[in-house]
C-alpha cells in the first residue's frame, strides 16, 4: 500500500438509488478503521451523506457539501491531510455535468450495482426512454482526462444489496460480475449483502468492521490504479 497517496475516489451510477451514499459513508468508516483518514464530499443535491452527518451529531471524518459542476478545481483544496477523499456524485443520466467534473478529479470510479443483469445490459444498451449509455459515457471522461494530462481512472463495481456476503459460483452476483468481464470493467471480491444494517442514516456509530465494507475498503486500497500494475499482479 501506498502510504504517501491520496486516494481520489468517486461513486459513481447512471440511475438513482444503487446504493452511493451508502457506500460512501461505510467506506468513510472502513477507512478510518483502517487508519486512512477519509474527507466524505457530498456533490449530491439531495444531500445524503451530508444530512446523515448532521443528523448523527458528526461521523468520526469530515463530511462537507459541495455541489459544484467544477469539482475538479474545487476538490483538491481538500486533499491536504487526508489519505482518502470519497466523493458521492448524484446519477449521470440527471446531473452529467456535475458527475463529469468530479471524475475527472477522481482517480478511481467506484460502480455500486446491484446484481441484475437486465440492469446492466440496459446500461451500457439503453431501453427507450433512458439517456444515458455508460460505455460511452465512461469513455468520453477518459478522453477528457486523456486531454488534461491525466492518466485513465480505475473503473470497478461493487456489487451491493446481493443475498450473499461473499461471491456465489453461479448466483445472480456472478452473472453480473461476467456480464461487467465482457465489458472490460472489473468487480470488486467484496459484495455488500441486502442488509438492514446498512439503513443506518443518521447513526453515527456505524459499524464497518466485520462486514463487507471492511474486505472492500482493503481491496481498493491495495488495488494498483493502472492497468499495467493490475495485470502484473
Ligand atoms: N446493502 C443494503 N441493504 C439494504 N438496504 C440498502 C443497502 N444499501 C443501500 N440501501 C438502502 O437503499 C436505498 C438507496 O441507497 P443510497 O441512498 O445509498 O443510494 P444512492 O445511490 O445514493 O441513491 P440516490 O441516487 O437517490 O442518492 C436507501 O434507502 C438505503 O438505506
Ligand atoms: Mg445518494
Amino acid at each position: 500500500m501506498d502510504e504517501t497517496r491520496v486516494h481520489r475516489w468517486a461513486l459513481i451510477s447512471v440511475k438513482p438509488g444503487v446504493g452511493k451514499s451508502t457506500s460512501a459513508m461505510f467506506l468513510g468508516q472502513a477507512l478510518v478503521d483502517e487508519g486512512v483518514p477519509p474527507l466524505v464530499a457530498d456533490a449530491d443535491r439531495g444531500q445524503t451523506c451530508a444530512t446523515w452527518d448532521e443528523g448523527a451529531g458528526g461521523m468520526p471524518y469530515p463530511v462537507v457539501s459541495k455541489v459544484s459542476r467544477s469539482l475538479d478545481k474545487t476538490l483538491p483544496a481538500l486533499e491536504n491531510g487526508r489519505g482518502a477523499l470519497l466523493v458521492d456524485v448524484p446519477q449521470i443520466e440527471d446531473h452529467a455535468a456535475i458527475a463529469r467534473s468530479a471524475m475527472v478529479w477522481a482517480d478511481r470510479w467506484i460502480m455500486p450495482i446491484a446484481p441484475s443483469v437486465v440492469e446492466v445490459t440496459r446500461m451500457f444498451r439503453p431501453a427507450y426512454g433512458d439517456r444515458v449509455k455508460l460505455g460511452d459515457y465512461l469513455e468520453e471522461v477518459q478522453d477528457l482526462r486523456e486531454r488534461l494530462g491525466r492518466p485513465p481512472a480505475d473503473v470497478v463495481v461493487l456489487l451491493t444489496r446481493t443475498n450473499t456476503s461473499r461471491p456465489t459460483k453461479g448466483g445472480p452476483d456472478a452473472r453480473v460480475r461476467a456480464a461487467m468481464a465482457k465489458q472490460g470493467i472489473d468487480t470488486l471480491d467484496a459484495q455488500i449483502r441486502h442488509h438492514d444494517h446498512y439503513r443506518q442514516c443518521g447513526n453515527a456509530r456505524i459499524r464497518a468492521i466485520g462486514t463487507p465494507y471492511q474486505r472492500a475498503a482493503r481491496e481498493l486500497l491495495a488495488r494498483p490504479y493502472t492497468a499495467e500494475a493490475r495485470s502484473a499482479q
